[in-house]
């Protein structure tokens, strides 16, 4: 028996699974090359990576493997300059945190916050992958036109209806229904996002009844009942994030890896006090404090600039062993499934458990 949906054809992959893009370190080459060459489509969560980086990591997995790959993005207008003295706030909220860490006190960040869109699409324009895919965001439509004329299909999410029916207007090729489960960034742009928290199971189904496109779900799916439930909802594929952290090819620091791996119930929350942006992630001492107090925080990038040092010296504390207290664990609300082996297992396993989940369902049938 194959594992086998239209998304397959369309992306050119063996399996309806994506290994989700993780900006910040975690889509590690080594990653992206092993999920694409066990037939999971994988991706590079390119958000904070400058061109000449990407065009380095997508020449090291091109060494290992041909299988397409997909490059994903952050849609977000770089903010404005901030003015040093509006900063006071949000630095004096972080700055005993710098202190528990022994870093010098924080700066007031300055522009650019994060590198520039436009030059990563050209540099993707140039490195033509397979697959591009957008967060947080929409792109205008000449640019997925532009796209789709060299060949690369296109994809964004969304966390609600409205935002599905506005990609595919705009000529996207798939769409990501990311549910409320999901780890890491709301990609919510056109609604509250704390109002935007519809579950997987309810997003999937709405959005697949409401577009005429293939729809990947996304949150909380972490082995082959997850896949299996959500292709029972019409999905055509999984994006599973949260699955692949612990993977031995994962960049996440260990200390994350252990947190997910130790996890015995769902201790996720949402966050903006990481990077200014709603995230979830595994609750600790950093969020739970800061969630709880009304400190001013700078706009999303900019507070991730402003706490970039603290969670990297989180991950490096305790003679680099590392202390779980200031990182942004970011994490899916099945964060408690969590295996520990290499991508390619992890991609094999879970092909095997959709298959079976499946034949469970048809042997339902009396
Ligand atoms: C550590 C982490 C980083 C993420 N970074 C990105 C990203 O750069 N781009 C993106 O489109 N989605 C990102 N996501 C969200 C995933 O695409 C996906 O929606 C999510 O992982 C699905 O939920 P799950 O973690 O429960 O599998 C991230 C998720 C995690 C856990």
């Amino acid at each position: 028996m194959k594992l086998h949906t239209p998304l397959c054809d369309l992306l050119g992959t063996r399996l309806p699974i994506i290994q989700a893009p993780m900006a910040g370190g975690t889509t590690t080459p080594a990653l992206v090359a092993a999920a694409a060459k066990a037939g999971a489509l994988g991706s590079f969560g390119f958000a904070y990576a400058q061109p000449e980086a990407m065009q380095r990591d997508v020449e090291a997995v091109r060494a290992l493997t041909d299988a397409p790959i997909n490059l994903n993005f952050f849609v977000n207008a770089q903010p404005a300059p901030i003015p040093p003295e509006s900063q006071r706030g949000a630095i004096e909220a972080i700055t005993g945190y710098y202190q528990a860490l022994g870093l010098p006190a924080p700066a007031p960040v300055r522009t650019p916050y994060a590198p520039d869109l436009n030059a990563q699409l050209a540099m993707a324009e140039d490195i033509k992958p397979a697959v591009l895919t957008f967060h947080l965001n929409d792109l205008p439509a000449d640019r997925l036109k532009r796209l789709r004329a060299r060949g690369i299909k296109t994809g964004g999410s969304a966390t609600c209806v409205a935002e599905a029916l506005h990609l595919e207007a705009l000529g996207v090729d798939f769409i990501i229904a990311q549910g409320g489960e999901a780890g890491g960034h709301r990609g919510t742009f056109q609604r509250n996002p704390y109002e935007a928290m519809t579950g997987t199971l309810a997003l999937t189904r709405l959005i697949v009844r409401a577009v005429n496109i293939p729809v990947v779900a996304a949150g909380g799916i972490m082995d082959g009942a997850g896949i299996a439930a959500v292709l029972a909802l019409g999905a055509q594929g999984a994006q599973l994030g949260t699955a692949f952290i612990p993977c031995t090819e994962s960049g996440s620091p260990p200390i994350h890896k252990q947190s997910l791996l130790a996890a015995r119930d769902d201790t996720t929350v949402i966050t903006e006090k990481f990077t200014g942006k709603p995230a979830r992630g595994l609750v600790n001492r950093y969020i739970r404090e800061m969630n709880a107090s009304d400190a001013p925080q700078l706009d999303f990038p900019a507070q991730g600039v402003l706490s970039g040092p603290l969670r990297a010296a989180s991950a490096k504390s305790n003679q680099g062993a590392g202390n779980p207290d200031f990182l942004a664990m970011w994490a899916g609300q099945a964060a408690p499934l969590s295996r520990e082996m290499s991508a390619a297992q992890l991609v094999i396993t879970l092909e095997h458990e959709t298959l079976e989940a499946l034949e469970r369902l048809a042997a339902l049938r009396r």
